[in-house]
């Protein structure tokens, strides 16, 4: 039985400090909806929360396609009576030097980390705004690369490591673009390095040997969802537990208003601010 009365979505909470974080609010009494693309894994989470006497389901979604992040939204408003957090975790990392492509023909890291959430979080946003007052966290790292935007889709000179970084401080504009569009609303968004190369799947895919834990990751993502003391402050990058600065470019108005119009084109959904 939650005793919270909140609900929060975590993508990407089958594996990783999506799980730990997870587990940790469904401790709390939060009602969590897990969401990975691995039913067997995103069942047994939502099992051992249950058992454990708490509440959980688990939404399955591949977010390398728009038309499976359009069902989780879907999935999500008709099976939950309500949002208060939607943290956009659910990531792929630097591995690989061979470009891939999403389902719907985008550079694969760019649609998975950033595009995803940023479709995801339109669709979530009214019923986020339902309640008195609400949380977005998207999970960022301090791997920032600028944005050309003469080859978003990296078709010239692409490493593995460039698309993460590249789709990470993506994630940092699209946060800073939508805390100013929202300003003065029910709804914060804020977004952070959680902490650097903890033991995770994708730490260890990459090769490097982690130096920080999930629970270090956990902590700094605990903070942005649930502390009192970032309530109705918004708009904010944090490395770890601390306040910090992301990369210029995520400072940039005009690369953000190019990114938000890119977005929503790719997207295929009608900018709210548009005229
Ligand atoms: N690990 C670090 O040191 C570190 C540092 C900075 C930032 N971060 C960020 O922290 C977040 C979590 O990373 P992690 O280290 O916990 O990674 P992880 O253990 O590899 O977990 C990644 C999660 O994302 C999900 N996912 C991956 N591709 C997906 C897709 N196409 N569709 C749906 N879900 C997908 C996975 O689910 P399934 O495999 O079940 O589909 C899994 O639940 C990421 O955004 C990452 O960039 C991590």
């Amino acid at each position: 039985m939650a005793v919270m009365d909140k609900t929060i979505l975590i993508t990407g909470s089958t594996d990783g400090v999506g799980r730990y974080v997870a587990q940790r609010l469904a401790a709390k009494g939060w009602r969590v909806i897990v969401h990975g693309r691995d039913r067997t894994r995103g069942q047994a989470v939502a099992a051992q929360i249950t058992k454990q006497g708490g509440e959980a389901c688990f939404l399955a979604a591949d977010l390398a396609s728009l038309a499976e992040v359009r069902s989780l939204a879907d999935a999500a408003l008709r099976d939950s009576d309500g949002l208060d957090v939607l943290v956009n975790n659910a990531g792929i990392g630097t591995s690989g030097q061979r470009r891939e492509l999403s389902t719907d023909g985008f550079e694969l890291r760019f649609a998975v980390n950033y595009l995803a959430g940023f479709l995801l979080t339109r669709l979530l946003l009214p019923m986020l705004e339902t309640r008195k007052s609400a949380r977005i966290v998207n999970v960022s790292s301090a791997g920032q690369q600028p944005i050309d935007f003469s080859d978003v889709m990296l078709t010239r000179g692409y490493s593995g490591v460039r698309a993460y970084c590249q789709s990470k401080l993506a994630q940092i504009l699209f946060t800073f673009d939508l805390a100013t569009e929202l300003s003065g609303r029910k709804v914060t968004v804020n977004c952070l390095h959680p902490a650097t190369y903890m033991d995770t799947t994708m730490v260890r895919l990459s090769g490097v040997k982690p130096i920080s834990t999930v629970e270090q990751g956990g902590a700094a993502i605990l903070q942005l969802v649930e502390s009192p003391t970032l309530a109705g402050r918004t708009g904010l990058y944090f490395s770890g537990m601390q306040e910090a600065r992301a990369d210029p470019q995520a400072y940039n108005e005009r690369a953000r208003r190019r990114l938000r119009t890119l977005s929503f084109d790719l997207v295929g959904v009608a900018d709210p601010l548009a005229a």
